[in-house]
């Protein structure tokens, strides 16, 4: 399954994946507002990229690569997790390398993600969090049509550290 866009297009992560996930999962200016911290062993991140992939397999979330299309540069990813398939309803992240940020990448993968969510996997319902002071994600789930509904305080544990989130809502 591809989705493309005008200038990206998305497939699902898999564990061939994981030397490019590591080089921004390593970073930690893109981490900084990340549920967990930079990840410094290339095995761990490999790990975890194996996890994603499990997750996936049960149906249980979606992670899709982000690729510049003419390039194939490997930009990030966008993340589904928490699916309820009961509930129609999913939870929103996503993640873009360093030197790709402001230039519209994260919106426009977002966004054909949501359209596929909405169109082919009948969701009717995605919540997103950021990590208080993450004005850069605010700004793209606002252009994305989320609003804010709430606050969570303490919502989560990073090293120990207890981190308020804000939490978006969008119904479809
Ligand atoms: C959040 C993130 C995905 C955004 O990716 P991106 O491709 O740069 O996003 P876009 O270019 O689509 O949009 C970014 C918007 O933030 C704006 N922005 C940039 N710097 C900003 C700042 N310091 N304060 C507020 N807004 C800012 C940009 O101008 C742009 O809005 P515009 O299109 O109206 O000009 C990227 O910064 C990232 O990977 N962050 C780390 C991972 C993370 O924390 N993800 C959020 C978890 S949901």
């Amino acid at each position: 399954m591809i989705l493309e866009t005008e200038r990206l297009s998305l497939t699902p992560l898999t564990l061939e994946d994981a030397p490019l996930v590591y080089p921004f999962m390593s970073d930690p200016e893109v981490m900084a507002h990340w549920d967990r911290a930079a990840i410094e062993d290339p095995d761990e991140v490999a790990a975890a990229v194996a996890a994603q992939v499990a997750e996936m397999a049960e149906r249980r979330a979606l992670y899709w690569a982000i690729r510049h299309a003419k390039s194939d540069w490997f930009l990030g990813y966008c993340e589904l997790v928490d699916l309820d398939w009961r509930h129609h309803r999913g939870e929103l992240g996503f993640i873009i390398a360093r030197e790709a940020w402001g230039q519209g990448y994260a919106t426009e993968a977002a966004a054909a993600l949501l359209a596929h969510c909405a169109s082919s996997l009948g969701l009717k319902r995605m919540i997103a969090r950021t990590h208080v002071g993450d004005s850069r994600a605010e700004k793209v789930l606002e252009k994305l049509g989320f609003e804010q509904e709430g606050y969570l305080k303490g919502h989560v544990d990073r090293d120990g550290e207890r981190r308020d989130c804000r939490l978006y809502g969008l119904l479809f």
